[in-house]
C-alpha cells in the first residue's frame, strides 16, 4: 500500500513503492503535458472548488528547483509567492520556528530552501502541528544534509532510460565529488538505497558522506566502495553524477589551488570522457562549476543534465499531484480533453469537445450522447468505449418513443 503523500522534509519520505508511484505519475503528466491537446487537463490539479492552492516559497539562491516548483504549480492552476529568504527577518536574528507561525496561517503549502539550517524544513512542519496550522510543508533542500525533490528528479532521470535494470538493482554509479556537503548526493544515496545497485563514492581521501548517511546505508542493498581516482572505476559505470564544490555550504574558504586541483581530480576531462561507456550517462543536478565544462553535452550526448533538469519540472508536478490531488484521475481528466466527432441530423459530421458531453445513451447500439444543454447528438462512427461517462436512455430509445 502506498502510503498518503503529505510533508516532504526527508528522502526517507519515500519507500520503494512512493517512488515507482511519483515516477509512473511524473511520466503520465510529462505525456500530457507534452500533448498540446491534454495539456489544459493538467490545470485543475491544485484547485479545491474553484479557488487555486496557495504555495509560499521562502528561498535561499536557486534557478532550477524554486523556478520549476514554480512553473508547475502555475501548470497545475495553483498560485505561488516566492520571497528570498534573504529578504525576511530571519537576517534580522529571526527564528525559523517564528518565521512559519507568521507565515504560516494562510497557505496551503510552504517550500522552504534553506542553505545553513539542515533542519529548517522541520522546523517548518514541527510549527504545523503545534500551532493546528493546515500547510504542507516541503523541503527544497536543507543545509548540507538533504534535498529530497532533487533525490526524485535524479531517480526519474535513470528509471525512465533504464528502468528494468534499475528496479532490480543492476546498474553500477559513480557519484563524484564533494561527498561531504553535497545534500544532493545524501538524497541521492537514501533514494538508491530502495533499488540496489553499486555505488561508487569518488572524492579526495579527507572527504566523505558523513557518519549518520553511512550507517542508514549499511545493511541495504547497495554495495559502496569510496574510490579516490575516478579514472579507475568510470569504465565500469553506467552513470556519473558529478557535483561541484559546494562552497557555499562550507565553513571554509577553499583556495584557487585547491579549486583547480580538485577540478582537474573530480570535473570531466578528455581523459574521463574517454573512458565512458558508450551508453553510460552523465549527470549533474546543476549548477555546474569549472569542473564541469559548459556546452559539453553540445558535444557529447551523454551529458544529460539539462533533460534531468527539465524533468524537475515533470517530478515537481507529480509530488504536488500525488500531495493534493491523489484521487483526480489524470488519464480520464486528460481524455476529456480530446474531442470526438458527431453528426446526428446534420448533413456534415463535425467536432465537439469530449468534457462537453454529459451522458451517454445505455440503449443497445445507440450513439447518442447528451450534451451539456441537453441536447441529444449522434456520435459518428460509434461511441467510444474511452467516453466514460454517465449512462442514462436518450429519447428515441425510450419504451413509449
Ligand atoms: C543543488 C543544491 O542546491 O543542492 N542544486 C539544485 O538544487 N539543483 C546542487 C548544488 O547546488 O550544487
Amino acid at each position: 500500500m502506498v502510503e498518503k503523500f503529505s510533508n516532504v522534509i526527508s528522502a526517507r519520505d519515500f519507500g520503494f513503492l512512493e517512488l515507482l508511484k511519483l515516477f509512473q505519475t511524473a511520466k503520465e503528466i510529462k505525456e500530457i503535458y507534452k500533448n498540446e491537446a491534454t495539456r489544459p487537463a493538467l490545470q485543475y490539479v491544485l484547485q479545491k472548488k474553484g479557488q487555486s492552492l496557495f504555495f509560499r516559497i521562502i528561498t535561499a539562491p536557486s534557478t532550477r528547483t524554486i523556478t520549476s516548483f514554480e512553473d508547475a504549480i502555475r501548470v497545475l492552476g495553483g498560485f505561488s509567492q516566492t520571497s528570498p529568504l534573504e529578504f525576511t527577518s530571519w537576517v534580522k536574528g529571526e527564528t525559523l520556528r517564528s518565521l512559519a507561525r507568521c507565515i504560516g496561517t494562510l497557505p496551503d503549502c510552504i517550500i522552504i530552501r534553506h542553505d545553513k539550517d539542515d533542519d529548517a524544513a522541520q522546523k517548518f512542519a514541527s510549527v504545523a502541528t503545534d500551532y493546528d496550522l493546515r500547510f504542507i510543508t516541503i523541503n527544497a533542500g536543507s543545509g548540507k544534509k538533504e534535498h529530497p525533490t532533487q533525490m526524485i528528479v535524479d531517480l526519474f532521470t535513470i528509471w525512465e532510460r533504464d528502468q528494468t535494470k534499475f528496479v532490480n538493482g543492476d546498474l553500477t554509479y559513480a557519484l563524484i565529488g564533494d561527498l561531504s556537503h553535497s545534500r544532493t548526493i545524501h538524497s541521492l544515496l537514501l533514494g538508491l538505497s530502495h533499488f540496489g545497485g553499486t555505488v561508487f563514492l569518488v572524492g579526495p581521501p579527507e572527504e566523505n558522506i558523513p557518519p549518520w548517511l553511512a550507517q542508514e546505508l549499511s545493511g541495504t542493498n547497495l554495495r559502496i566502495q569510496k574510490v579516490i581516482n575516478q579514472l579507475d572505476i568510470i569504465s565500469e559505470c553506467d552513470y556519473l553524477y558529478y557535483t561541484r564544490l559546494q562552497e557555499n555550504l562550507r565553513h571554509k574558504k577553499i583556495s584557487k589551488e585547491q579549486k583547480h586541483l580538485y577540478w582537474s581530480l573530480y570535473g570531466v576531462t578528455d581523459e574521463s570522457r574517454g573512458l565512458m561507456l558508450r551508453n553510460a550517462c552523465a549527470l549533474n543536478p546543476l549548477p555546474a562549476d569549472e569542473g564541469y565544462p559548459e556546452n559539453i553535452d553540445l558535444i557529447d550526448p551523454r551529458f544529460i543534465h539539462y533533460a534531468q533538469a527539465e524533468n524537475g519540472f515533470f517530478t515537481r508536478m507529480a509530488l504536488l499531484k500525488l500531495i493534493f490531488a491523489p484521487a483526480l484521475d489524470l488519464r480520464h481528466a486528460a481524455s476529456e480533453m480530446g474531442m470526438v466527432s458527431v453528426s446526428g441530423k446534420l448533413e456534415q459530421p463535425f467536432t465537439i469537445p469530449i468534457r462537453s458531453i454529459n451522458a451517454v445513451c445505455a440503449g443497445e447500439k445507440c450513439q447518442s450522447v447528451r450534451l451539456e444543454n441537453h441536447n441529444w447528438i449522434t456520435l459518428d462512427p460509434a461511441i467510444d468505449e474511452k467516453l466514460k461517462k454517465p449512462k442514462t436512455i436518450c429519447p428515441s430509445c425510450l419504451p413509449h418513443a
